[in-house]
């Protein structure tokens, strides 16, 4: 009959071969899709800046609350209690719909894109594009999941889309992120996309179609999109506005597996009345 270890040293070995394990993990790296599990749980990590989309919308809600609480001051002070009674529930609304918008643009956008890309699987050679990518939130999250292939952005650098959005900017985000050396950034209109046809295995688009005014264009942009995709490759938007109109042109396009679900409160900007959906798609292969 063996002897009972003692419990401290039955603890000691339980703990020296969990932190083996820990370390096993992160050297060799266990598999989720075609990452490793450390890649995977680093893609959570910023180290860029990548501003507030749309600043003037959170800014615009603030100052409506900063108003309301003002209105509500006031309307007690003179003793009007319509003013009173209603105005503070403005500003508390207002006011919770510039934090809710915040944590999206900060925070929750990273962590639906995050789980997008692991979904894809991706082997780590493929050429991903992102259509609009602003500063990069999602571009070089993706260049972080490319060890031996391309991630290549494209944007207008528009100022009022996304806050201190500029070429250079996205440039010193992907040297901070470590990946500048498979990262490409043009200037340019995602209607006219400077690609070769099927020059893609990925197609992303994270909040940016919808910044075409118009149907056509961001018909144009769809179009396009699926041009430069390679059979087979897939195609991903996430849009506060316009989808189903995506949905329908994807499926006009000759796209399969087309699909359409809301990206859930992670991506509410501001509230479920401005909530972000998923577009995606597969180029059928020939
Ligand atoms: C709200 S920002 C989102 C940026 C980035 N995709 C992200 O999720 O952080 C929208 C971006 O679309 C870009 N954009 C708007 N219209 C565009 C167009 N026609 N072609 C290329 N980029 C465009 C803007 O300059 C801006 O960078």
């Amino acid at each position: 009959m063996g002897l009972e270890e003692p419990a401290a040293n039955k603890t000691q070995i339980l703990f020296t071969q969990r932190r083996e394990r820990v370390h096993h993990t992160k050297m060799m790296g266990a598999r989720v899709g075609g990452v490793t599990s450390t890649a995977a749980a680093d893609l959570g990590r910023r180290r860029g800046e990548y501003g507030i989309d749309a600043p003037y919308v959170p800014l615009w809600m603030g100052v409506g609350a900063v108003f309301a609480f003002a209105v509500f001051f006031i309307g007690s002070a003179l003793s009007i209690p319509l003013l009173a009674a209603t105005a503070p529930n403005l500003g508390l609304a207002l006011a919770a719909s510039v934090a809710d918008y915040l944590y999206a643009s900060r925070y929750g956008k990273f962590a639906a894109w995050r789980d997008l890309l692991l979904s894809l699987g991706l082997r780590g050679d493929e050429r991903v594009l992102d259509m609009g990518c602003g500063r990069g939130a999602v571009l070089l999250m993706a260049a972080r999941l490319l060890p031996r292939g391309r991630a290549e952005g494209i944007d207008l650098w528009k100022t009022s889309d996304q806050s201190g959005n500029a070429l250079e900017v996205t440039k010193r985000n992907a040297e901070l992120e470590g990946v500048a050396d498979r990262v490409d950034l043009r200037t340019g209109d995602m209607r006219a996309l400077p690609f070769k046809d099927e020059s893609f295995d990925v197609v992303l688009s994270s909040l940016a179609i919808h910044n075409i005014a118009d149907a056509a264009g961001r018909a144009k942009a769809i179009d396009e999109g699926v041009r430069v995709l390679r059979h087979g490759g897939r195609f991903l938007i996430a849009d506060i506005n316009a989808t189903r109109e995506y949905e329908t042109r994807l499926r006009e396009r000759g796209m399969v597996d087309v699909e359409r679900r809301s990206l859930g409160p992670r991506m509410w900007f501001g509230g479920p009345w401005v909530a972000a959906s998923l577009v995606r798609a597969r180029k059928p292969s020939i």
